[in-house]
């Protein structure tokens, strides 16, 4: 049976913005048909699998599809038959920083031709500030009256890896609309977050620790909507760029960005979230928003020099991973290296941005032999790197007679490695950290020559030679 003030909504596109909104919105209660117009894929979710690696994510679609959620590539049909329509398609960016919309100007196009009666049309994908002004003059030039629909921004924060949980306990949720009636609609499709009714449920996914219970939802024009989600996104790519920079100093000067750190963030007003330190961040959304947001502010008639600067340290960031490495193996062609990690960061098997995978081709450009290991993101990588990478099923078999490792996904998995058959299994005890995943006190006492982002260098405790002669 259907929750009351169950709602009907379509969800057009089925990436990972839009699948997993569907499968929290039918979580919710409500009625969804999600659409694409890839048959294959299409095919692929009807049959039950999970085109996806995201926590939760398999729990849900088995739970809910064929019942609350079914899928479609027929926009018209999806439309027609529901009162909200989220618009949740790819928006890449283009060759010159901004955006590429075609994707959501195509789609309103086909909202335009289907609508009927009023409807609700939500901006989900992540898009420039005044796209729902031309979502709604696309849905006019569609033959649509302006009694027969509002736009809305409602964009999404969750991230990858923790995208369930993130939408079902988001920190805020963010709602643009310029009419009371769709604002009350809005108010409607969330009302089981924010009333903490969904909270209650026996069989809710379970939130994080610390998770804002009920979240707030905060209500705004379409305008500051739009501007909220690529200003978050460039705020946290601030931060991740400003405690690079710092560390680089750390590296100058002696001291442990991750002391630092702990005193900076601290301070409630600074946080310590989205301080860590590491290769930069990749992705498919900070690289993207970024240019985009700086690409707005340009039209704008603002130069936003802050976000260039965020993005060359970003840049450099890899650069100087390149260059620590080089100073720890002295020369680099024909060196063997096991690399731990290719997604753009643990928990996902995304690897679109991924600065591990840039920094990889790189060392096969200086002539090295790559063996890599990633938990999920293997098969993705094998499809975008030279075919010289050799693949190992475990951290273990990367490192077997490896002249160094190299950390670049922060995967949970690797913080609990055994570090004495790490060390067996390596030809040379090197480790160089881009993540920050380990002590150096730790690693240290393992024996590791130990090479790690804002953090002094660790020489072993033992001696290597009797030590390996040892074990
Ligand atoms: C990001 C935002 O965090 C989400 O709020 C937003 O909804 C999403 O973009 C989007 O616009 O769709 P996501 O790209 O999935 O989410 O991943 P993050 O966890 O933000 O990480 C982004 C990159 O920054 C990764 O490469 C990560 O390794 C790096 N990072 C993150 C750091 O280097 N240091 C940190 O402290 C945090």
């Amino acid at each position: 049976m259907l929750p009351k003030n169950s709602m009907k909504i379509a969800v057009v596109g089925s990436g990972y913005v839009g699948l997993v909104a569907a499968a929290c919105l039918a979580e919710l209660g409500h009625e969804l048909i999600c659409v694409d117009n890839d048959r294959e894929k299409l095919f692929a979710l009807k049959r039950g699998e999970v085109p996806i690696h995201e926590e939760f994510l398999p729990e849900l679609l088995a739970k809910h599809r064929g019942k609350r959620l079914v899928f479609s590539d027929s926009i018209e049909n999806a439309v027609r038959a529901s009162d909200a329509v989220f618009i949740a398609v790819g928006t890449p960016p283009a060759e010159d920083g901004y955006a590429d919309l075609s994707y959501v100007e195509c789609v309103a196009r086909e909202i335009g031709n289907a609508i009927h009666e009023y409807k609700v049309v939500i901006e989900k994908s992540t898009v420039p500030v005044n796209t729902s002004d031309c979502i709604r003059r696309t849905l006019i030039l569609n033959g649509v009256p302006t009694s027969s629909f509002d736009v809305v921004s409602n964009p999404e924060f969750l991230r990858e890896g923790t995208a369930v949980s993130d939408f079902l306990y988001p920190d805020r949720i963010v709602v643009g609309a310029d009419t009371a009636r769709a604002a009350t609609l809005l108010r409607k499709i969330y009302e089981p977050l924010t009333s903490g009714r969904y909270y209650k449920e026996e069989d809710a996914i379970p939130g994080p620790d610390g998770a804002q219970i009920p979240p707030p939802l905060i209500m705004t024009s379409t305008r500051s909507a739009e501007l909220i989600k690529h200003a978050s996104n460039a705020f946290l790519a601030m931060k991740i760029s400003f405690i690079n920079a710092v560390a680089t100093i750390c590296e100058h000067v002696g001291a442990d960005v991750a002391q630092v750190c702990g005193g900076i963030g601290a301070d409630s007003r600074i946080g310590s979230r989205f301080l860590s330190p590491g290769i930069g961040y990749g992705g498919s959304c900070f690289p993207k928003d970024l240019a985009a947001f700086r690409a707005v502010a340009h039209d704008c008639g603002y130069e936003f020099r802050l976000l260039d600067e965020v993005i060359r340290i970003n840049e450099d960031q890899r650069a100087r991973f390149l260059r620590k490495i080089r100073t720890a193996l002295w020369t680099l062609k024909g060196k063997k290296l096991a690399v731990l990690g290719l997604a753009f960061k643990g928990g996902t098997d995304d690897i679109r941005e991924s600065p591990a995978v840039s920094i990889v081709n790189c060392l096969l450009k200086e002539g090295c032999e790559v063996v890599a290991y990633d938990p999920a993101a293997a098969a993705r990588a094998a499809e975008v790197l030279p075919q010289k990478v050799t693949f190992a099923e475990s951290a273990y078999d990367a490192a077997a007679t490896a002249d160094a490792l190299l950390i670049l996904t922060d995967w949970e998995e690797f913080t609990a490695l055994d570090l004495d058959r790490l060390h067996a299994k390596l030809k040379y005890p090197i480790i160089i950290d881009g993540r920050n995943l380990f002590d150096p006190d730790v690693m240290s006492e393992h024996g590791f020559l130990y090479f790690s982002v804002g953090r002094p260098d660790a020489v072993p405790k033992r001696d290597i030679a009797r030590a390996r002669k040892a074990g």
